[in-house]
C-alpha cells in the first residue's frame, strides 16, 4: 500500500471507528433521577412526619445558602403528573426517584402506613408504568425521621431494624411493580460528610467516631434489606437492588503520591463498596489497619472503624445484583505537609490519612464549589470499579452538572457529552459491563446546603411561580436527541421540545 492509499484507508477506519464510539450499545437505558426531599415539598401534609431535613433547615436556615428549606420546593407532592409528562417528553426509559420515609411511615417505625404516602407513591408508579417508564426507586435519600435521629439516626445499630422494617413496607406495597431497587443513596454523605462537617443534616460534628459508626451501621441496614428482598420479595417479582454509592476519583499528584492515592480510594469508595461488593467482604485491608492504627495513635482502645463479626461479614458480602455509580468530578491527592490544616468538606481531604487534595490547574471550576470537571475521571473510576470488584452490571445512577441560571445551558451540554464520550470509552475500551445511565437531575432542585441557588435540572423550575412551573433547557433537548439516536455525534438531528 502506498503512502496516499494507506493514509486514505485509515482516515476511513479513523472515521468508521469515531462513529461506533459515539453509539451506545443496543438495549443501554437511559434515564433522570430526583430525590423525595429535593423535589416534593408539602413537607407537613396529611400525616407525614418530620424528617432530619425539615428540622435542620427550619431550625438553621443559616447553614443554607439562600436560607431556603424543603417545604414546598418543586411542589412534586402536587406536581407528579407534570414530572411523569418530563420523563415521557424527554424518552427517558427510566425514572429514578426516592420515597419520603416520613411520608409513608410517619412515626418513623412500621407501626403506622400512611394511607395519603402510599397513595401519593402508587400514583407515581402507575403513571410512569402507563407510559412505558420503569420506576427506579430509592428506598433512602437522606431524609431520615426526626424520630429516629433523636434516638441517635444511623450511629445507633438499630438503625438497622428500623431501616429493614421500612424496606419491607416499601418491597410489599410496590414491588409487584418496581423492579429497581437502591436501598440507600451516598453512604459516604451520609456517614463522612455529615459527620465531619456540620453542613448537613444532623449538625452533629464527631470525625473520629461518629462517621465510622455510620458506616458500619449503614453497610448492616442496607444488607438487612437487601436480604428482605432476597428472601421474601424476590422469588415472586425478580427485581434487582444495590446501593448507590457516591465516588470521587482519586489521581495521585505526584508519582510518589500513588500509594496514598490508592489508599484514598479506599477509603472513600473501599469502605462503603468492598464489605458488599468484594470476594472476601468485610473492610479494606488497608483501611482498617490504617484507621487501627491513628485510634491507638488518639489514645483510643481499639479502631474507631467498629469490626464485623464473621457472621455479619458473610451476611453484608454480596448482597448487591448490580453496582450503581454516582460520579461528578476527581480530584488530585498528595500528602498533607507539616502544620497544614485539612478541610474535610469537600469530602476529600483525610485527616485521618494525613492526605490533602487539589485541584488540577487545568480542570475547570463550576457554579458549586466542590465540584470541578474532569471527564476521564468517569471512565477511571469505572475500570477501578470493575478491576477491584469483576465483571458486574454497572449502572451509573447519577452524574451531571450545576448552573445558576438560564434555559440556555451550552455548558451542561458540554460536560455531558464529555462524560459521555468517556463512559463509551469505558464500555468500548475497557470493557467496563455498563447497562444504563442516569442523568441527574430532571428538574432543578433543592440541593441541600447550596438551597435553590445551585441548578442541575434538564428543566428548569420557576420557584415564583406557585405550580413551579417547569421548561425545558437546551440540554433536555440533547439529552432527548441522545435517547432518540443513541449517538453523541454532532450531526444528529435535535428535535424540538
Ligand atoms: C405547614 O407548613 C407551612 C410552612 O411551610 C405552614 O405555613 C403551615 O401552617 C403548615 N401547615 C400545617 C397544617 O401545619
Amino acid at each position: 500500500m502506498d503512502w496516499q492509499r494507506a493514509v486514505v484507508f485509515s482516515t476511513l477506519l479513523a472515521v468508521s471507528w469515531c462513529a461506533e464510539d459515539l453509539t451506545f450499545p443496543p438495549g443501554f437505558k437511559f434515564g433522570a433521577a430526583t430525590a423525595a426531599f429535593q423535589v416534593e415539598g408539602a413537607w407537613n401534609v396529611s400525616d407525614k412526619g418530620e424528617s432530619k431535613w425539615d428540622r435542620f433547615c427550619h431550625e438553621f436556615p443559616h447553614k443554607i445558602q439562600d436560607r431556603s428549606n424543603g417545604d414546598v420546593a418543586c411542589d412534586s407532592y402536587h406536581q407528579w403528573k407534570r414530572d411523569i409528562e418530563m420523563a415521557e417528553e424527554l424518552g427517558l426509559h427510566f425514572y429514578r426517584f426516592s420515597v419520603s420515609w416520613t411520608r409513608l411511615l410517619p412515626s418513623g417505625f412500621a407501626n403506622h402506613i400512611s394511607e395519603d404516602g402510599t397513595r401519593y407513591y402508587n400514583n407515581l408508579i402507575d403513571g410512569l408504568l402507563e407510559k412505558g417508564i420503569e420506576p427506579f426507586v430509592t428506598l433512602y435519600h437522606w431524609d431520615l425521621p426526626q424520630s429516629l435521629q433523636d434516638l441517635g439516626g444511623w450511629t445507633n445499630p438499630l438503625v438497622a431494624d428500623w431501616f429493614a422494617d421500612y424496606a419491607r413496607v416499601v418491597f410489599t406495597l410496590f414491588g409487584d411493580r418496581v423492579k429497581w431497587w437502591i436501598t440507600i443513596n451516598e453512604p459516604i454523605v451520609i456517614c463522612d460528610v455529615v459527620y465531619n462537617s456540620g453542613i448537613m443534616a444532623p449538625p452533629i460534628i464527631s470525625p473520629e467516631t461518629g462517621a465510622y459508626l455510620c458506616n458500619k451501621n449503614v453497610m448492616m441496614a442496607h444488607a438487612r434489606a437487601y436480604r428482605i428482598y432476597d428472601e421474601e420479595f424476590r422469588p415472586k417479582y425478580q427485581g434487582k437492588v444495590s446501593v448507590a454509592n457516591h465516588h470521587i476519583w482519586f489521581d495521585p499528584l505526584t508519582p510518589a503520591d500513588a500509594e496514598l492515592a490508592e489508599l484514598a480510594r479506599q477509603n472513600a469508595v473501599g469502605r462503603y463498596a468492598h464489605p458488599i461488593y468484594s470476594k472476601t467482604g468485610g473492610w479494606p485491608a488497608s483501611i482498617e489497619k490504617a484507621l487501627e492504627e491513628v485510634s491507638l495513635k488518639r489514645g483510643y482502645s481499639k479502631s474507631s472503624l467498629p469490626a464485623f463479626t464473621q457472621e455479619e461479614i458473610e451476611f453484608v458480602r454480596g448482597t448487591y445484583d448490580f453496582y450503581a455509580m454516582n460520579h461528578y468530578t476527581s480530584r488530585l491527592i498528595r500528602k498533607a505537609r507539616e502544620g497544614e490544616t485539612f478541610n474535610f468538606w469537600p469530602f476529600a481531604d483525610c485527616i485521618d490519612l494525613g492526605a490533602k487534595v487539589q485541584k488540577q490547574e487545568d480542570w475547570d471550576v463550576t457554579s458549586t464549589f466542590w465540584f470541578f470537571i474532569h471527564p476521564e475521571g468517569i471512565r477511571r473510576q469505572l475500570a477501578w470499579l470493575k478491576q477491584q470488584y469483576g465483571d458486574i452490571e454497572f449502572i451509573i445512577t447519577e452524574n451531571g452538572f450545576p448552573t445558576v441560571e438560564g434555559i440556555h445551558d451550552p455548558i451542561r451540554i458540554k460536560y455531558y457529552k464529555a462524560y459521555l464520550k468517556q463512559v463509551l470509552l469505558a464500555i468500548k475500551e475497557d470493557g467496563v459491563y455498563l447497562t444504563g445511565y442516569t442523568a441527574w437531575s430532571l428538574m432543578d432542585n433543592f440541593e441541600w446546603s447550596d438551597g435553590y441557588a445551585t441548578k442541575f435540572g434538564l428543566y428548569q423550575v420557576d420557584y415564583n411561580d406557585p405550580h413551579r412551573k417547569r421548561t425545558p433547557r437546551d440540554s433536555a433537548r440533547f439529552y432527548k436527541n441522545l435517547i432518540k439516536t443513541y449517538t453523541l455525534d454532532d450531526g444528529a438531528t435535535q428535535d424540538e421540545l
